[in-house]
């Protein structure tokens, strides 16, 4: 009658795949307790790590369990833990991480009477609620691990993409806090075909990369011409911390989701830890505080 389970921390958009492409990490995220309760509803008993709202209705993994609860019809209750490690607004999928823990725990719990694409669609309410949009590129490979595509929202058709065997994302995170919703009121909504023509070229590149683990594919697609031109003025010495992955061996490299986090894809975890080094150095010399995580994608 109880559960306790990782949240994974998500990169989404990695690059080409705006709103659609998200990648899992293997080995960053939260821990969630979530029990069964006689009292109908949903409790949030405990949030350690994050300063974050506790009422049910103003949480994302209560408003995520609520959206699942109403579906399912159920009379049960249920309490749940966060143990927040991934920081609100750092851009590595804090509020998916707890949306998706939320609907998962208590899927189990009810004998899974959800499959994942549905459960997706519960924890997209947690993104709503946190960013004004019901974005899927993290709740989505949060659920299913590794990578996916969200090939459409409406109906939403949700791909798993191979993760290749020695790809490894190093994550740095600049201490300061970029909500979603503001740094997505800041991008354009029309875009001109001609950037159109090379995101999508990108994005096919990407995915054909990944399935065949072409890794200097991989690294030739991970280009944005679209968000990141105008999100990476938010962030301190973004084009520097390009430039050193790249030097130190990365693949590729852009913004993690909304930002401020910066993400680099590495064949191998020994480059993927000199990236790392490489990035440290960056925000050392201008002095910016930092956290830094290396991980499989999985
Ligand atoms: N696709 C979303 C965005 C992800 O970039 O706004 C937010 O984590």
């Amino acid at each position: 009658n109880e559960l306790r389970i990782f949240c994974p921390a998500t990169i989404a958009n990695v690059s080409c795949g705006f709103d659609v492409l998200g990648a899992a990490l293997d080995s960053v995220g939260d821990e969630m307790v979530v029990r069964k309760v006689p009292e109908k509803g949903i409790k949030i008993t405990k949030l350690v790590g994050q300063d974050l709202p506790m009422e049910t209705n103003q949480n994302v993994a209560g408003v995520a369990g609520l959206a699942l609860l109403a579906e399912s019809g159920s009379n049960e209750g249920f309490e749940i833990e966060i143990y927040k490690k991934i920081k609100a607004g750092s851009g590595i999928g804090s509020s998916a991480a707890s949306s998706t823990g939320a609907v998962w725990a208590i899927n189990d719990l009810l004998g899974r009477p959800f499959s994942t694409l549905e459960l997706v669609k519960f924890a997209m309410e947690g993104e709503r609620l946190a960013s004004g949009v019901a974005h899927a590129d993290n709740v989505a490979p949060a659920l299913f691990g590794g990578f996916t595509l969200v090939r459409s929202y409406e109906p939403l058709d949700v791909i798993p993409i191979h993760s290749p065997s020695e790809l490894y994302a190093t994550v740095i995170h600049p201490q300061i806090e970029v909500r979603t919703s503001d740094s997505r009121k800041i991008l354009k909504t029309h875009i001109n075909l001609a950037d159109g023509i090379k995101q999508w070229g990108n994005l096919g590149g990407l995915v054909a990369g990944l399935y065949t683990e072409d890794y200097d594919l991989i690294g030739r697609s991970l280009v944005d011409h679209i968000v990141e031109p105008i999100r990476s003025i938010l962030i301190p010495g973004f084009d520097k911390i390009k430039s050193v992955s790249k030097e130190a061996g990365a693949l590729g490299s852009g913004i993690s989701g909304s930002g401020p986090s910066i993400f680099a894809f590495s064949k191998g975890e020994a480059t993927a830890q000199k990236v790392g080094e490489a990035m440290k150095q960056v925000y050392q010399k201008i002095g910016i505080d930092y956290d830094v995580h290396v991980s499989k994608i999985n």
